[in-house]
């Protein structure tokens, strides 16, 4: 495993190895050993700023990124004053992409000061060749670019850079590769995101993530088993399996394997307290999997159920392969066989056509379904997406009245829904301290969140929790003693 290895040994004076793992730690050490001659001169390269965007497949990947850069002897910081600024970039709606380029306009400036740093954007937005052509023609300033299929490769993409005079563009069109056992830098001690699969086949209308993802592919279900026995050495208790359609997890596997069947293969692994996963889609959620989350010990009652729309019409057009009836009845069927569990959903306003009766079959779902959150978006046109050429666009007002209608049933909903563990005790996992210091954030096994006074000693750890208050998406809670 990569955190039993010692950079420093590795031998250097040979060409670099084929295998793709020991080929990438073979540049951690080329790179670890030329930036400490770097820190002699006058312009080391010591610290790096790495921003995530978009979604947990996002964070994860930017975890091996941060863990990489620690092994070549950086060490992060939370300022873009670092010597290696990064962007892992999100491109699902156009603010993300936005957000992004304001970000370059300001470092541009800093960049004017302080030449010798490093400007490094990757992921998905780059998959976009209209992205790359405006990074090389408006940004020349950016040192390295890189997409999504080729993240693996990051540390021989760095050592490039560091002996490169000008910007590094490497974009790859597709990829059947899965590179295991990279370093990896979490974020918590105690819980991890673990991709099951990559990519995504479904070709819903609107969405631009097949293709900067490319197609689906599922990792062997060993090698996820075997991540989460590591993780667990490592001090993790919570894992969350993360895929765009956990539900056709393993179906392109040379040993096909079901979605359930691997859920029961990660709940074999001793000291996983909680498997969460993310996200089902509707069309493919099985009755296997609905038996086994109602009988599991570890998988929690949470299940996140993106709708994107109520209307029949509409999710026709979006391409989603359900209907408002097939939502409502899965919903039923997932209630009745787990009474407790918690839904969430996605919810997309003013999708091309969207009438105001597509709108009020939307508003009656949510007035059904009972979802303890949702969360809602507004459409956002995509370049290359069949979407984006339909031509009935809504127009702005009339999205964002149907927006703030939908918010307020929504939060309405949610708050009466999640009000119904007010005064419950609950299990929560201790995850972060807020600014007030003493005042603790933890996770029910259904994913609401709860407050409450307590020590640093607790952080990681589960303790029972009295749901004192209910503020709609959040509780105020009180620690029950044992
Ligand atoms: N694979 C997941 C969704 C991943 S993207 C699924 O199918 O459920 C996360 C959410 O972003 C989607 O559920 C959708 O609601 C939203 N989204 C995707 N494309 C969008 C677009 N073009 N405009 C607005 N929201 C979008
Ligand atoms: Fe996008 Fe649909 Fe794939 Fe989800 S299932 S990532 S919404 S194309
Ligand atoms: Fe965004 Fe890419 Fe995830 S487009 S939502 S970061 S898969």
């Amino acid at each position: 495993m990569f955190n039993e290895i010692d950079f420093d040994k590795l031998q250097l004076d040979m060409p670099a190895p084929e295998n793709d793992t020991q080929r990438q730690y073979y540049y951690i050490a080329k790179c670890r050993e030329g930036l400490k001659e770097l820190e002699l001169g006058e312009t080391p390269i010591r610290t790096f700023c790495l921003t995530t965007f978009g979604c947990q497949m996002n964070e994860k990947q930017s975890e091996v990124v941060a863990g990489t850069l620690e092994a070549m002897g950086l060490v992060r910081e939370e300022s873009e004053n670092a010597d290696v600024i990064l962007f892992n970039t999100c491109t699902v709606r156009e603010n993300a992409n936005l957000k992004v380029y304001g970000r370059l306009g300001y470092l541009q400036s800093i960049k004017k000061k302080r030449p010798n740093m490093k400007i490094i954007m990757f992921g998905c937005m780059m998959q976009e060749e209209h992205v790359v052509q405006k990074i090389k023609k408006d940004y020349p300033f950016v040192d390295l670019v890189f997409g999504t299929h080729n993240i693996f490769k990051f540390a021989e993409l760095f050592y490039e850079m560091l002996h490169a005079a000008g910007q590094i563009v490497d974009i790859w069109e597709g990829s059947d590769q899965i590179i295991e056992e990279l370093p990896t830098e979490r974020n918590f001690s105690f819980k991890s995101g673990v991709n099951i699969m990559f990519g995504c086949n479904n070709f819903c209308s609107y969405c631009i993530v097949p293709y900067v993802r490319g197609r689906e592919r599922s990792r062997e279900p060993e090698a996820i088993v075997k991540e989460i026995e590591n993780l667990v050495q490592d001090g993790v208790t919570e894992v969350m399996l993360l895929g765009q359609n956990v539900n056709s997890y393993g179906k392109n596997l040379e040993n096909p394997v079901s979605f359930a069947k691997l859920l029961e293969m990660v709940e074999q692994v001793e000291g996983i307290k909680r498997i969460r996963f993310m996200t089902s889609h509707p069309k493919d959620l099985s009755d296997e999997l609905i038996e086994y989350m109602a009988t599991s010990k570890k998988v929690c009652h949470h299940l996140h159920l993106p709708m994107q729309s109520g209307s029949s019409r509409l999710l026709k057009i979006m391409n989603r392969r359900y209907d408002k009836e097939k939502y409502l009845g899965l919903v039923e069927k997932i209630r009745k066989a787990i009474p407790d569990i918690s839904l969430t959903t996605d919810i997309i306003v003013g999708f091309p056509g969207e009438t105001e009766e597509d709108f009020l079959e939307t508003m009656d779902v949510v007035d059904k379904a009972g979802f303890d959150t949702a969360f809602t978006f507004i459409y956002s046109k995509r370049s290359g997406t069949p979407a984006a050429k339909m031509e009935e666009q809504v127009p702005e007002d009339v999205v964002k009245d149907r927006f703030q209608r939908l918010l307020k049933l929504v939060q309405d909903r949610g708050r009466e829904r999640s009000s119904r563990f007010e005064g419950s005790v609950q299990e929560v996992l201790v995850e972060t301290e807020s600014k007030d210091k003493g005042v603790f954030t933890g996770r029910t096994a259904y994913n609401l969140l709860v407050h409450f006074e307590g020590t640093d000693d607790m952080l990681g750890k589960y303790l029972k929790v009295r749901l004192d208050t209910c503020k709609g998406f959040y509780y105020l809670g009180s620690i029950v003693e044992e």
